[in-house]
């Protein structure tokens, strides 16, 4: 097992080292991926100070445009991810349609991503993200982003809050490294991260519960509370999932009335948080079936999202079937 205070770069080249085979191309993208995180999270700090320091409107003090923060993750992830020239396609939630480009014509792989999650907590300075999803190119088409979870071949977030945190599994568990802002690198701070089997926190937006179609639903939350559970919830998916990873408990944005397939897009927040999740020995489900074995129709397609311990997961299980 890696120590601790391992930086990212050589955790990579480590993890790559086991496979005589490997040809080095998945760690130059992950490699790319933590590059534009750390520019990402330099932004993020100066959040609020873009209009201090640009005073002239539109132009900061270094003559750049000021932009949203969530469009300039994006342009930020656009430009490394394409620039490493291994992915053959990037999908983004910024993006109507994937990019396909030109430097990734011989790409192996596609990704799609979150470039900034939980933007509406920006203005409040409370914890955002960067969610991505990894899987190997098959078809050299946009149907390689229509892959099942369980193919995917490493996911991750950034999550930008107290410090800066890259939370990474490669199929071998889920490893998190803090970002020393002093050298600018990610040390390994949570080896082996396992959610607990059974924690004391649920989170859900409980404000919806009228509209909640789960019949059920209502009554488990109701005994997670008579059982002593506590409610944490961010409106930040990296926040909430974060903390249940770390804590235990569980996570969920369920359909309702409103949003009848739930809120979360599959591609980028569902699948990579549910391979996440069961790497760290959790369990991750739409109510209907495992998140990873969904097959994807559409690149912004949403679904219900269940996660956390295999306890709270186990409970909810025996309500949706029996609600
Ligand atoms: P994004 O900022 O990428 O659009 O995602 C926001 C998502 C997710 O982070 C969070 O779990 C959820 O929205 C919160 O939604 P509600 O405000 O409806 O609870
Ligand atoms: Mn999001
Ligand atoms: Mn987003």
């Amino acid at each position: 097992m890696a120590k601790i205070g391992t930086d990212l770069n050589s955790f990579i080249l480590e993890e790559e080292r086991k496979y005589p085979n490997a040809t080095g191309s998945l760690s130059r993208a992950l490699v790319a991926i933590e590059s534009a995180t750390k520019v990402i999270a330099s932004h993020v700090r100066m959040a609020g100070l873009a209009d201090v320091l640009g005073k002239a409107g539109k132009t900061n003090v270094q003559g750049e445009e000021v932009q949203k923060l969530d469009e300039l993750a994006n342009r930020l992830m656009v430009e490394y991810l394409s620039q490493c020239g291994e992915f053959f396609a990037l999908a983004s939630e910024e993006l109507e349609e994937p990019i396909f480009p030109e430097e990734g014509k011989n790409g192996k792989y596609v990704i799609a991503f979150d470039p900034l999650d939980g933007s509406s907590n920006i203005d409040v300075n409370v914890s955002i993200g960067t969610i991505f999803s990894i899987h190997r190119r098959v078809n050299s088409d946009v149907s390689d982003f229509l892959q099942e979870g369980y193919k995917q071949v490493a996911a991750g977030y950034v999550i930008y809050g107290s410090s800066t945190m890259f939370v990474l599994s490669t199929g071998n568990g889920v490893n998190g490294f803090t970002l020393d802002p002093s050298v600018g690198m990610y040390l390994l701070s949570h080896p082996n991260i396992k959610i607990p089997e059974k924690g004391k926190i649920y989170s859900i937006n409980e404000s919806n519960d009228k509209k909640w179609i789960d019949k059920g639903l209502k009554d488990y939350i109701e005994s997670l509370k008579e059982e002593g559970y506590t409610s944490r919830y961010i409106g930040s998916m990296v926040a909430d999932v974060h903390r249940t990873l770390i804590k235990g408990g569980m996570f969920a944005y369920p359909a309702d009335s409103k949003s009848k397939n739930g809120k979360l897009r599959l591609l980028y927040e569902a699948a990579p948080m549910a391979f996440l999740t069961v790497q760290a020995q959790g369990v991750a489900t739409t109510g209907k079936e495992d998140i990873l074995n969904v097959k994807p129709t559409d690149i912004h397609q949403r679904v219900p999202v269940f996660l956390g311990g295999k306890y709270e997961m186990e409970k909810l299980k025996q309500v949706l079937i029996n609600g």
